[in-house]
């Protein structure tokens, strides 16, 4: 698996704290340079069966400077003739000229960060496309890829159950093939954080937000997308494959700015500055994963999939089974109705989807 980062976006959003910003192109130029650099250094013919360009925003790069980096991934790595080659792009970023040549260099799935079809609220985003441009977007993207995955966000300032009822109204006509929905976090250092600090963000109340929730699980499966995560919805075969190789634990190359890599052992970060960057990256080590780490992560990264862990792969792939690691916490969390076990597999129920966080959690020991 490869991840590249592209930290430039046109505009920074209100409540983003993504390692991204606005560059101009001599900077753009260093950074595909920088990246290339990377690539070549650390490639080593394994294969690789998925490919991420994520953002930031990936479509703010040339077709020219994507196809360098493309060119530099297919030289260093063996780039399966199936793999699942994806790119971020925001609405406003792309026309038909693009997704045509986004096509030749061969990526195919397109993940369009969309946020809300709701005029009102993506000025509130600070978002630099309008509901049109969004809409004719993803219309346009269907028309070059069958994979195309929208990005929405619930819980924003102002959004009402209606909104968002029609959000995934237009969902249903759009007809995409995946869709991610996440609840609105507020980071710091984002234009959210500092209005909501001062009071001024008029967000919706928890029990709206759990009505949202509810709303968004029960209606999304009666459109044809079943949820496979705790986010993220697809029609069937078009679960994202990058995203379910991080749930499960395989290795991975992050080339870019402050991307992460991960080799089976050690976690590794690239500096996030991107002008740092440019001048020579020098990777950090952040974590040396051990046995009990892996063990740990294997379950709360595992959970996030709505199909759970499987008690025999665990035992196959650590020695020992998971009721002798982990058998407090299972019991524990099945009398709280949180976890269910069907066989050998073991899963969030419904309400154990809805708080993740302190199940994971648990599973630190
Ligand atoms: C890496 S971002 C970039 C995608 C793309 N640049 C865009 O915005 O159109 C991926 C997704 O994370 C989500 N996201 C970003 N900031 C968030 C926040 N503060 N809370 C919840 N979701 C967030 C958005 O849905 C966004 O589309
Ligand atoms: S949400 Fe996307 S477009 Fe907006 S600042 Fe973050 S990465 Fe850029």
């Amino acid at each position: 698996m490869i991840y590249v980062h592209i930290p430039f976006c046109l505009r920074k959003c209100n409540y983003c704290a993504f390692n991204s910003k606005t560059s101009d192109e001599p900077e753009k130029n260093f950074y595909v340079e920088a990246l290339i650099r990377e690539i070549n250094l650390r490639g080593d013919s394994s294969k690789v069966e998925t490919i991420y360009f994520g953002g930031g925003t990936p479509t703010t790069l040339t077709l020219n400077q994507l196809e360098k980096i493309i060119c530099a991934i297919r030289k260093n790595f063996n780039v399966d003739n199936c793999a699942e080659i994806t790119i971020e792009a925001n609405p406003g970023t792309v026309d038909e000229n693009y997704l045509r040549g986004l096509k030749a260099l061969g990526f195919n799935r397109l993940s369009l960060g969309v946020q809300s079809f709701d005029e009102a609220l993506l000025k509130i985003l600070g978002r630099i496309h309008d509901s049109q441009t969004a809409i004719e977007t993803v219309e346009l993207a269907k028309k070059f890829f069958d994979n195309v995955s929208v990005d929405l966000m619930y819980g924003l300032p102002n959004q009402t159950l209606d909104n968002l009822r029609r959000d995934l109204m237009q969902i249903k006509i759009l007809d995409v093939a995946h869709v991610s929905i996440y609840g609105l976090e507020i980071e710091e250092d984002t234009k959210f954080f500092e209005l909501a600090r001062a009071d001024k963000l008029p967000l919706p109340d928890e029990n709206l937000c759990a009505d949202m929730y509810d709303f968004i699980t029960e209606t999304l499966p009666t459109l044809g997308y079943h949820r496979y995560e705790i986010s993220n919805f697809a029609k069937k075969n078009f679960e994202s494959r990058h995203n379910c190789g991080y749930w499960t634990g395989k290795s991975y190359f992050g080339f870019g700015a402050g991307a992460h890599s991960f080799d089976g052992k050690l976690r590794t970060s690239n500096v996030r500055d991107v002008a740092t960057y440019i001048k020579g990256n020098a990777p950090e080590i952040e974590e040396v994963v051990t046995r009990q780490a892996a063990m740990e992560e294997f379950c709360f990264l595992g959970l996030r999939m709505v199909d759970g862990i499987s008690a025999q792969v665990f035992e196959n792939k650590f020695g020992v089974k998971i009721f002798d690691v982990f058998g407090e916490v299972i019991a524990k969390n099945c009398r709280l109705g949180l976890l269910k076990i069907d066989g050998e597999k073991i899963s969030l129920t419904k309400r154990g989807l809805a708080l993740g966080n302190e199940v994971f959690a648990d599973f630190l020991l």
